[in-house]
């Protein structure tokens, strides 16, 4: 069933787990996720990010995802990862999303706090949840120029409270795109953030999070945690695996066959770490 990320994130920041978000890109991964999350009983976010959305226009890749929610045995949100402004969060929106994330976390605070606030206020009118982030989670990659600035508690608590957020994602010490589990959180910051406000914790850039620190975050108040890379990682290298098996082979439907089944384990792994098997019965 289709539900939105504050249903989702105020019960599981409350309890012993935090759901994932996983960056999906089409049908062949959103069909394992939604099988990973059944099969454990548990809740799950498939969150369309831009390059998503670059390769798959939202009149296309929307009515999927959303096909997936509904159809699907536990709560499902359909969430835009990382919007870049208020027109592509209403964009999401009128494609029947039921949570946007807004991402100022390049700009002065004073302007990531207002567009939030605009997009807030249009969300919920139109009883969407949304994200934000303050601080901001830097990536790997060097090409990419994104800032990496760890979050202050105190900016923290006015970003929340200055625009009725649902939650807020936190710059803690992960980068996004990491290829490896080498991530190091920095849970004394966690905690005093924890400390300054009552919403919800986002964390992105998590596929370099360590299975041992995933499993210390879910008892925190954080209540989602982003998953993109790691399961890029499972479909692509086990897709290049298959094609060396069969080099003649060249139709994509068997070929999509066992990377799909490395999504689903993947995707299952992680929902058990972050404790969620159950939690969507
Ligand atoms: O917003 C998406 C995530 O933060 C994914 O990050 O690719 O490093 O897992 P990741
Ligand atoms: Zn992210």
């Amino acid at each position: 069933m289709l539900v939105t990320l504050k249903e989702l994130v105020d019960r599981a920041a409350a309890g012993d787990y935090a759901v994932p978000a996983f960056n999906v890109y089409g049908y062949e991964d959103i069909a394992p996720v939604i099988r990973a999350a059944e099969e454990l009983g548990a809740p799950v976010i498939l969150a369309a990010n831009i390059p998503a959305i670059k390769h798959m226009p939202l009149d296309y890749l929307a009515p999927q995802m959303l096909a997936a929610a509904q159809g699907a045995s536990v709560p499902v949100c359909v969430h835009l990862d990382h919007g870049k402004d208020l027109p592509s969060c209403m964009e999401a929106i009128r494609h029947g999303f039921s949570s946007v994330m807004y991402d100022g976390s390049q700009l002065p605070l004073k302007d990531n706090i207002r567009t939030t606030e605009e997009i807030a206020e249009y969300a919920h009118a139109h009883g969407v949840s949304v994200e934000a982030e303050i601080g901001s989670v830097g990536y790997s990659d060097p090409s990419i120029a994104m800032k990496h600035i760890l979050s202050d508690p105190e900016e923290v608590e006015l970003f929340v409270r200055k625009t009725g957020i649902d939650a807020v994602a936190v710059s803690v010490g992960t980068v996004h795109r990491m290829e490896t589990q080498g991530a190091s959180i920095d849970f004394g910051l966690l905690q005093r953030i924890e400390d300054s406000v009552r919403v919800p914790l986002v964390i992105h850039g998590s596929s370099g999070v360590p299975d041992a620190d995933l499993t210390r975050l879910v008892k925190t108040r954080v209540g989602k945690i982003n998953i993109g890379t790691a399961l890029r990682m499972a479909f692509g290298h086990t897709m290049r695996a298959e094609m060396e098996r069969n080099p003649q082979a060249f139709d994509r439907v068997s070929l999509f066959q066992e990377p799909m089944k490395a999504v689903e384990a993947a995707a299952k792994q992680k929902l058990i770490l972050m404790g969620c098997r159950g939690k969507g019965l």
